[in-house]
């Protein structure tokens, strides 16, 4: 059976005749055509790259990974034709355009109008940008994020020569408002990672909590959205979520990848200021780059210098598809995945074998495996894992602290402090429907282990 779509290719070569015509009037060139090394070496790639999990298929829950929209990969492909280089209008002039257009509807989704921001690497490169600015408007003053924020923010202060502060969590993984005052009461704090959508366990951080702190003391916001961000559109959150999800646009910056949700190759995270005036702390000057207009170059607010254009063209195309509308294909897409972790969430809570650390807030679910003590249930997840794995279901180990674990009932004898647990990303469209096949694969895996 064939897992890989290959159908659409023949719209990629209709798309590639198209803009073909766009350069008809140039004189003739004859473009290369691949021979019997070329053949040998794509195929050999080809063979390489089966040497890799099925990130493609639903029974891959493991990392944060979501296939690309096909249109997504197609249109990506077309513009390697072109390979425009989004740094400045002069090496990618339309992709340019459509990196701006993009942008403009990701801020608009989060209620900006008038925001400034661009696409980059990824969401490391884009908190990066916006821990920046903070550290150029609030010099000397610190970051401060929950234990559960990404694990990057602590590096990338230490980069920018800035302190951390590891701000405590509720019993869910969510940023503890009350632990998060006593600290800001010391002056130190400049801004705060408000994380909605932890990596680990898909946490959404009480916003509104930290709006209100933010009435009393001096700090900016930045909402580290790169998981989580598209979920403002999905109708189905719980009131919590739906509550901060709903201050998103109060925040000073936000972080979103279309390359974790957003159904884009790799290579595509966004920043969003609310402020446009921060791009005052871009400047530069590049006098061999910047000649053919006056209009903005990306790279005069970005950090990065060259960037694929063609992420710009796969992100506007697949938004061109499915634009980002509450209540439209895309926003339903999101919604299944949610109500697919909370069917996962409810089969694993009817099953001895399996105690779910919490309910989902977006889609990850998370659950530890019931034993005397931390060290012999966290030995069974490691072993569940490679289980799982023999029956094509690849998860992922979550290590996850006492505190988040306890609720769960697992464990009778804690020793040790934290807690191997398994974690799975249902983050597919489809993977509502895959439900009853992966709890399936979890009971034979934990009957051949003797857990069940
Ligand atoms: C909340 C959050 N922030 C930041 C990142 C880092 O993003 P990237 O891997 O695109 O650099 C991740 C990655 O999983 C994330 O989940």
């Amino acid at each position: 059976m064939t897992q890989l779509d290959s159908a659409s290719l023949g719209l990629l070569a209709e798309a590639v005749a198209r803009l073909d015509e766009g350069f008809a009037g140039l004189p003739g060139q004859s473009p290369a055509t691949p021979g019997a090394a070329e053949r040998e070496a794509l195929l050999a790639a080809a063979g390489r790259l089966q040497d890799n999990y099925p990130y493609f298929h639903p029974l891959y829950v493991g990392q944060m990974l979501k296939p690309p929209h096909p249109l997504a990969r197609l249109a990506y492909a077309l513009a390697m034709y072109i390979n425009p280089n989004n740094h400045a209008l002069d090496g990618g002039r339309a992709s340019s355009q459509m990196e701006k257009e993009a942008v403009a509807e990701i801020g608009a989704m989060f209620g900006w109008d008038d925001c400034l921001g661009h696409l980059c690497g990824g969401g490391t490169l884009a908190n990066f940008e916006a821990l920046w600015v903070g550290r150029e408007l609030r010099p000397g003053k610190a970051v401060a994020a929950s234990s559960q924020s990404h694990y990057t923010h602590s590096r990338l202060s230490g980069v920018l020569g800035v302190p951390f502060v590891a701000v405590a969590t509720d019993n869910i993984g969510r940023l503890d408002p009350a632990d998060l005052e006593r600290r800001l009461a010391g002056g130190e704090i400049g801004t705060v990672v408000v994380t909605l959508g932890t990596t680990a366990a898909g946490a959404v951080d009480p916003l509104p909590a930290v709006l209100e702190l933010r009435e009393r003391f001096d700090f900016r916001v930045h909402v580290d959205t790169a998981y989580g961000g598209y979920f403002v559109l999905a109708d189905n959150l719980d009131t919590d979520a739906r509550a901060a999800y709903d201050q998103v646009g109060r925040a000073d910056s936000i972080v979103i990848d279309p390359h974790k949700h957003g159904l884009q190759p790799y290579g595509c995270g966004c920043i969003l200021f609310r402020d446009p005036a921060v791009g005052r702390f871009y400047n530069h000057d590049s006098p061999y780059t910047y000649f053919s207009s006056d209009e903005l170059h990306l790279g005069e607010i970005s950090l990065e210098c060259s960037r694929a254009g063609a992420a710009a063209v796969a992100l506007w195309t697949t938004m061109r598809a499915m634009p980002l509308n509450r209540g439209g294909e895309f926003a339903r897409s999101l919604e299944r995945c949610r109500q697919a972790a909370l069917a996962l969430h409810a089969g694993l809570l009817e099953r001895g074998h399996a105690a779910p650390l919490f309910e989902p807030e977006l889609d990850i679910v998370t659950w530890a495996l019931p034993a005397a003590t931390a060290s012999e249930s966290s030995r069974r997840a490691h072993a569940m894992f490679d289980q799982a794995a023999a029956h094509d279901l690849h998860l992922a180990v979550a290590e996850f602290p006492r505190r988040l674990c306890e609720a769960s009932g697992a464990i009778e004898q804690w020793d040790q402090d934290s807690l191997s647990c398994l974690r799975a990303c249902v983050m597919k469209p489809d993977h509502l429907d895959w439900i009853p096949r992966i709890l399936e694969r979890l009971d034979a895996a934990a009957v051949e282990l003797e857990l069940a």
